[in-house]
């Protein structure tokens, strides 16, 4: 990995200074490299910190004041003192070994304020501020002291004072899921306890509070995101908000065993907060601040996870064409446990040399074959512990037979384990069962965790379940095994660290739109999806449903969008996997393979750059992105229930080259729902001067490939 790095870290005062400030002391300041983001720090009458966020010299966050609870002692939050501060600037590069752009900048101005409270403990708090051109994060460090050890805290009190109304995109601050609708509303607005899902299996909001990233538009036209960086053995952030003071604070995920929300050792350093600032949407999406406030790679090469596109045995359980299990007792397709049916086990030989062949013919390099192990026919029962065997698969999948076909073939198999939220089963098996995956050449798995944690009073986002992830990472990282994890804890840019964490879920994939009660994801979902979700990293949202409606198996259901969308999605939504996710069948017209899959097959899945061309949260979103190796483009764009045109110019194009490209797009009579399937393929030569007007339908998109 090349990295060229200027740092300078020093302790001398530099890019910090001191001004004025009507509270009666000095603040501290430090800029952003650019000079448009500033952070000021000071500390009130009562000693206690806070710090205020400005752009442009207007405030994006007003006075905000920091303190932690704990269980059994005093809390830490005013008396404080500067004992001391440094600064210091850094601009390196680094390179992703996957991801949406091969270099990244890593350039900031940081200051750290060293405070010690003035009573007889004397106890130590460090402040670490990094500022960005595209935001800020700032983390608490307990230095190693002689009157604080281990500590178990029960509240994390910082504050993010806004300063206006904002339009804000949320979901509620759930413990147990990302798995919302997002909601559009005034942050005087929000009502996250109103947001109760019953189609959950496992769900649970004690408060008015919003999970992260969660993103806002003020009424200067200013974008603000707010997440976490490097969640490391602590409890997830939730934001609680307080509607009338436009107001959040930062709100642990807790845990009813430990009575508290994170318990931790000193020296310990807590997980970046951050806030995202962008004068476009897009930029957003484009700002790779998350990932520059992890640790660089710690885990060395991963090259035996290659990008890839995978089919596999999974649509056709959440439609209801199959099943799971062998008996046929376990139908997602109703969400009900426990219902007889006639025997329709998905995963067996037959069917995975099927989908095998459907790969190989048309350029998917990955399978994945999810109901093929022992325990389906419990998995959504009470009693979850102990259920998942991962290594014996039923009797009618024939292990050995299947992998060797899938060799044989050249299609890599991606191994699924589900562990019906019982981590502790799952723990007990992890190394036999990575051995397992290595021995027969498997080198990534899907992992799962449906249904309340078992133990109970632990969530999915708890401390306890962040150090069970982390260790499913670790494990597998070990054993050269990447990692896609569904029911997860949110991505806060761990991949820069750990890049055998390749993608997730968490959030409201695919699979609503084929058993969801309220109809599944509205259009406008995948465009608040990019601008939210999509900022802390790569979804593993499963795209490419070409029959839309699927009336042969579920009447009630479809996907809310047009085909042509299903194919921008491939662009849009980034992941360094991505399933073409319809049964092969629904690919095939009149025994041939459908048109429109030539698109699927050439789309990159490993990227030189990305360029968000244009967007609005929550409306439309069109992004290019250049593929490693080969330098062809691919451009999707996407839009929410209304139709749109969109103006497109190529000056990322290379100058004096023509390039051929295949335009996939809205058929003129394509809408979501009245007529999802229609779409036109047009063939065009393509310069850095060309433009192109192109008509999105209804809930509608376009695709364009882009070759030399
Ligand atoms: C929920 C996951 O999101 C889905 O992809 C998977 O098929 C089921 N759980 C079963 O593991
Ligand atoms: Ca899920």
């Amino acid at each position: 990995m090349k990295t060229t790095l200027i740092k300078s870290l020093s302790l001398v005062i530099l890019a910090i200074c001191y001004i004025s400030c009507n509270k009666g002391m000095d603040s501290l300041q430090v800029d952003s490299p650019d000079g448009t983001n500033r952070v000021e720090f000071n500390l009130s009458t009562s000693g206690q910190p806070y710090y205020m966020v400005k752009h442009n010299n207007n405030a994006v966050i007003d006075t905000s004041y920091m303190s932690f609870d704990f269980k059994d002692l005093p809390s830490l939050k005013d008396k404080f003192k500067i004992i001391n501060t440094s600064t210091g600037t850094v601009d390196e590069t680094w390179q992703m070994p996957w991801g949406e752009q091969l270099d990244v900048r890593n350039n900031y101005n940081e200051l750290i304020v060293n405070l010690e409270e003035q009573s007889e403990a004397k106890r130590k708090l460090n402040i670490h501020f990094k500022v960005f051109n595209d935001g800020v994060g700032f983390r608490y460090e307990f230095p190693k002291q002689d009157n604080l050890k281990d500590i178990l805290i029960t509240d994390e009190n910082t504050q993010f004072n806004l300063t206006g109304d904002h339009k804000v995109w949320w979901i509620p601050g759930d413990w147990d899921s990302y798995e919302h609708l997002y909601n559009e509303t005034k942050f005087s607005e929000i009502d996250a306890m109103a947001k109760n899902d019953d189609q959950l299996a496992a769900n649970y909001i004690p408060e008015n509070a919003v999970n992260t990233p969660v993103t806002m538009k003020t009424d200067d036209g200013l974008y603000l995101s707010f997440h976490e960086a490097n969640l490391t053995n602590y409890a997830g952030m939730t934001l609680k908000v307080d509607t009338k003071d436009l107001n959040m604070v930062s709100e642990l995920v807790g845990s009813d065993i430990l009575g508290g929300k994170a318990k931790v050792s000193i020296p310990f350093n807590t997980p970046w907060r951050t806030i995202q600032i962008g004068e476009k949407a897009g930029d957003l999406i484009e700002s790779r601040m998350i990932l520059n406030l992890n640790e660089p790679n710690k885990i060395g090469d991963v090259s035996y996870f290659t990008p890839m596109k995978y089919v596999g045995i999974w649509w056709e359980m959440h439609i209801g064409k199959s099943t799971w299990d062998l008996e046929g007792t376990q139908d997602m397709s109703t969400f009900i446990a426990g219902k007889k049916g006639s025997s329709r086990h998905g995963a067996n030989t037959e069917n995975a040399k099927k989908y095998i062949d459907f790969a190989s013919q048309n350029g998917i390099k990955g399978l994945l074959v999810e109901g093929w192990n022992t325990g389906w026919d419990k998995w959504i029962s009470n009693d979850r512990e102990g259920v998942f065997d991962f290594m014996t698969p039923y009797p009618d999948y024939n292990f050995d037979e299947v992998m060797a076909y899938a060799k044989e073939k050249g299609v890599e198999v991606i191994m699924h384990h589900e562990t019906s939220a019982a981590p502790l089963t799952y723990e007990k098996q992890m190394d036999v069962a990575y051995d397992f995956m290595k021995a027969n050449g498997i080198n990534s798995v899907k992992t799962g965790y449906v249904g309340k944690i078992i133990p109970k009073g632990e969530y999915h986002h708890g401390q306890w379940m962040v150090n069970h992830y982390q260790k499913v990472l670790e494990e597998a990282a070990k054993k050269k095994i990447a990692v896609n994890a569904h029911e997860p804890i949110k991505d806060t840019g761990k991949r820069r660290t750990y890049p055998n964490a390749i993608s997730r879920e968490g959030l409201r994939g695919q699979e609503f739109n084929a058993w969801a009660k309220d109809g599944g994801n509205p259009p406008s979902h995948l465009p608040t999806v990019a601008f939210t979700r999509m900022l802390s990293g790569p979804i593993d949202f499963t795209p490419g449903v070409f029959n839309i409606k699927f009336d042969d198996y579920k009447k009630g259901n479809q996907v809310n969008t047009t085909l042509a969308q299903q194919l921008a999605l491939y662009v849009v939504i980034y992941s360094p996997i991505q399933m073409a996710c319809d049964l092969p069948e629904h690919y095939m017209v009149n025994g041939k393979i459908h048109p429109a899959f030539q698109f699927i097959t050439d789309v990159g899945v490993d990227w030189q750059q990305t360029k968000v061309l244009d967007g609005e949260v929550g409306d439309y979103v069109t992004i290019a992105r250049q593929e490693r190796g080969t330098g062809n483009w691919f451009v999707g764009g996407i839009t929410d229930e209304n139709a749109r045109t969109e103006s497109l110019t190529f000056d990322f194009l290379d100058e004096g080259k023509t390039y051929s490209a295949i335009i996939y797009k809205d058929g003129p009579n394509a809408h979501w729902n009245d007529n999802p399937q229609d779409y036109t393929i047009e063939h065009l030569e393509l310069t850095r001067n060309s433009n192109l007007k192109i008509k999105l339908a209804p809930g509608g998109g376009f695709a364009i490939s882009i070759k030399q």
